[in-house]
């Protein structure tokens, strides 16, 4: 297998993809970093696909908010590096924010409909900087094909919508893949931010998932989605989460809201325990 090459500048990226291009495809799995089973699962995916796989690792500063937990983010570059070389990534394109971004940074992209509602109402600007940091990760790298996670299935749907709109080439909006949720033994999606999660916080974490399947045993007799999903909200705050910021039915495709479970249609809900907020959306149809 061989070695994982670590690359932090422009210059120094350009030659490398250029030379793993040559000798096949090349995919894109971008990420934050602090990697987990579900990174390492977009991973394997985006190797079955293409001959060589990059992982981008950069904790992108535009799509935090202000008071949200951009310095609290974990970074932990040497341990996910060896979790990378393990699974036979040929690149890590790991650039400071000063590459990203550099002085007199000025430019910004905003995909109206799929960033509205859901995490674009709770989160301002969120789904700007992650449009804007993806397409930057995209023109950098230049990937044949690229992976995302579905568990930020609106995140998907916005990448999609600018890939079309701005006629992407490298990688196609075509070619831009959601690959299933990473579920822990309980059914709690995997994310970064579970680390956060006190023992007891974990625990109850694990009502989220629960509560969604019940919720979409309802609605798929042919409940109406109101009652349910004001139900699902009531019984996770009884179950100790503090907040439920959302809990909503809507078309998986164009996230239109739905009334009633339809073809293609899924649960999205976000809530938080303590400062911790977990997201998750299930098929429900
Ligand atoms: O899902 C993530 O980790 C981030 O939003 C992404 C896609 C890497 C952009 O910063």
């Amino acid at each position: 297998m061989p070695a994982l090459e670590t690359i932090t500048t422009l210059s120094a990226l350009r030659p490398a993809t250029a030379t793993l291009r040559e000798s096949g495809s090349l995919a894109l799995v971008p990420t934050m970093g602090a990697l987990h089973e579900g990174h390492l699962t977009l991973v394997r995916e985006a190797r079955r696909a293409a001959d060589h796989v990059a992982v981008s690792i950069f904790v992108n500063p535009r799509q935090f908010g202000a008071n949200e937990d951009l310095d609290a983010y974990p970074r932990q570059l040497a341990r996910d590096s060896a979790l990378l070389a393990n699974e036979g990534v040929a690149l890590l394109w790991a650039p400071p924010p000063s590459e990203v971004y550099p002085d007199g940074y000025a430019t910004n992209i905003s995909v109206a409909g799929a960033s509205d509602g859901l995490c674009g109402a709770d989160r301002p600007g969120h789904f700007d900087g992650v449009a804007t940091v993806v397409c930057k990760l995209f023109n950098q790298v230049r990937p044949d094909l690229a992976f995302f996670g579905e568990k930020d299935w609106q995140q998907l749907a916005v990448i999609r919508r600018m890939a079309r709109d701005l006629d992407l080439v490298l990688p196609h909006a075509d070619a831009i893949y959601g690959v299933p949720i990473a579920r822990e033994a309980d059914g709690l999606a995997m994310s970064s931010r579970n680390a956060y999660l006190s023992t007891e916080q974990r625990s109850i974490a694990a009502a989220l998932p629960r509560a969604m399947r019940e919720a979409i045993a309802r609605l798929s007799i042919g409940n109406a989605a109101e009652p349910v999903l004001a139900d699902l909200a009531r019984h996770l705050i009884d179950s100790g989460f503090d907040t439920v910021d959302y809990a909503e039915l809507r078309h998986g495709d164009n996230l239109v809201p739905a009334t009633a479970v339809a073809p293609g249609t899924r649960l999205f809900v976000a809530a938080r325990i303590g400062g911790t907020r977990l997201i998750d959306n299930m098929a429900a149809d």
